[in-house]
């Protein structure tokens, strides 16, 4: 089932972080259903010409997520733009300083509070501000969506810097508060756990932590941002009925 606006139109979707590795896949697998895609970027201004260029009629939009105001704008921009808003995607993220990464790092004691701020910022605090903005402005008594990606490392106790592994918990809870709460204005809300994909922050990963998890995981395998992307697209074409909900997609770890 494809659910569309009474008038039969495609649904307005915005990704935050569309130029991440989730995130580009995401935006494609969004404009292949036949959806009209809005998506941020931040730093990496050529991927978003490349996407723009390759989806046509979508629209890229600069924002730091780090600031309250700035997802906030993203959100309005993004919803005028498309005309209006029937799903938010939040795929922005960052692994935080790549020296935690190192091997024999130090995943608490070498967290400072500016590293804290800015993993809480992005994952959380941009999630819970544009969600805000986009409950304001999706049709009133929906259909909405609104589908988080997180991590494993909220879920799951792995080896992750304490604070990665916090924004992420926060963001698992704030789903299942949010979905609580938004479910009366016909908005879903979900939250994608993904293990370890084959780029993107995993990219930080020291090989020693990559073959420990390959050890472990069911499939042997890293994940990829395409298999991400059509759980994320899923769950915007044919989800009526799941809210709250916080899905693992790691392999079987
Ligand atoms: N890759 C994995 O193995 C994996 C596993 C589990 C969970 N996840 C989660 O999945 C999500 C996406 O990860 P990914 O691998 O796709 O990451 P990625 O490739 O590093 O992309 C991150 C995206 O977030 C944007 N971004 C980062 N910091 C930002 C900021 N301060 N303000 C605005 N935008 C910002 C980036 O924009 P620019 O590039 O334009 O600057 C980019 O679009 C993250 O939440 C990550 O924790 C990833």
């Amino acid at each position: 089932m494809i659910e569309s606006d009474p008038v039969g139109n495609p649904l307005r979707c915005l990704v935050l972080g569309g130029t991440g590795h989730v995130g580009a896949e995401t935006c494609r697998a969004l404009a292949r259903d036949g959806h009209r895609v809005a998506f941020t970027y931040r730093r990496n201004e050529a991927l978003a010409q490349k996407l723009l260029k390759e989806l046509p009629g979508s629209i890229a939009i600069r924002a730091e997520l780090t600031r309250w105001d700035d997802a906030v704008r993203a959100v309005e921009e993004g919803a005028k733009a498309l005309g209006g808003l029937d799903a938010l995607l939040q795929c922005a993220g960052t692994a935080g300083d790549p020296k935690l990464y190192e091997p024999g790092a130090e995943k608490f004691l070498g967290i400072d509070a500016a590293g804290w701020r800015d993993m809480l910022d992005v994952t959380a605090q941009s999630t819970f501000a544009a969600a805000q903005a986009a409950c304001r402005l999706m049709p009133p008594g929906g259909p909405g969506t609104i589908l988080i990606v997180g991590s494993m490392d909220g879920v799951k106790a792995v080896p992750a810097p304490v604070h990665y592994a916090a924004a992420k918990g926060a963001l698992r809870a704030m789903t299942q508060a949010l979905a609580q709460e938004l479910g009366k204005r016909g908005i879903r809300v979900n939250m994608l756990a993904p293990g370890l994909l084959d780029g993107g922050v995993a990219s930080l990963l020291p090989p020693k932590l990559l073959e420990d998890y390959l050890k472990h995981c069911s499939l042997k395998r890293l994940g990829t941002a395409r298999e991400i992307a059509e759980v994320a697209a899923w769950f915007v074409r044919e989800n009526t009925y799941v809210t709250g909900q916080t899905i693992l997609l790691d392999g079987g770890l």
